[in-house]
């Protein structure tokens, strides 16, 4: 249950607040609380969705970075060689003169998958790092 409210202290970079709040009162929330509230149900649903990934899968993991940055694209590809076994193919798209996206398709093993993921989205160099799954025998 919810019933019960405990007050918690934030600290934001001034960027992420405003970005925040902008999306917060285009969506119409009544108050900053309800829009952090929201936001953290939903990342609680994220992994309770993340925790059920297993068995037969097939999916993707969508990633951008700036290749300037150093040892990014070493350490992409050191984490790609670890799971040849998942990984079918990886697209790579140069999206302007300092910025990359890559999507790496995969089919196997949904905790190998998980796995990646997690290994991804700890590195800063790496945004929007997103894992997508479908379960084939379920189509
Ligand atoms: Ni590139």
């Amino acid at each position: 249950m919810e019933s019960e409210l405990s007050r918690i202290g934030v600290s934001l970079p001034d960027i992420l607040l405003d970005k925040f709040d902008v999306i917060i009162n285009s969506r119409g929330y009544s108050s900053r609380s309800e829009g952090i509230r929201d936001a953290i149900r939903g990342y609680i649903r994220y992994y309770d969705w993340m925790s059920d990934i297993e068995g037969d899968r097939a999916g993707n993991i969508t990633l951008a970075y700036n290749h300037n940055q150093r040892g990014v694209e070493d350490l992409l590809a050191n984490i790609q060689h670890e799971y040849t076994d998942i990984i079918q193919s990886t697209v790579h798209l140069h999206l302007d003169h300092d910025h990359c996206m890559e999507v790496i398709i995969l089919k196997g093993e949904g905790k190998r998958m998980k796995a990646i993921f997690e290994n991804l989205v700890r590195n800063k160099g790496l945004q929007h790092v997103k894992l997508n799954t479908i379960v084939p025998a379920e189509i």
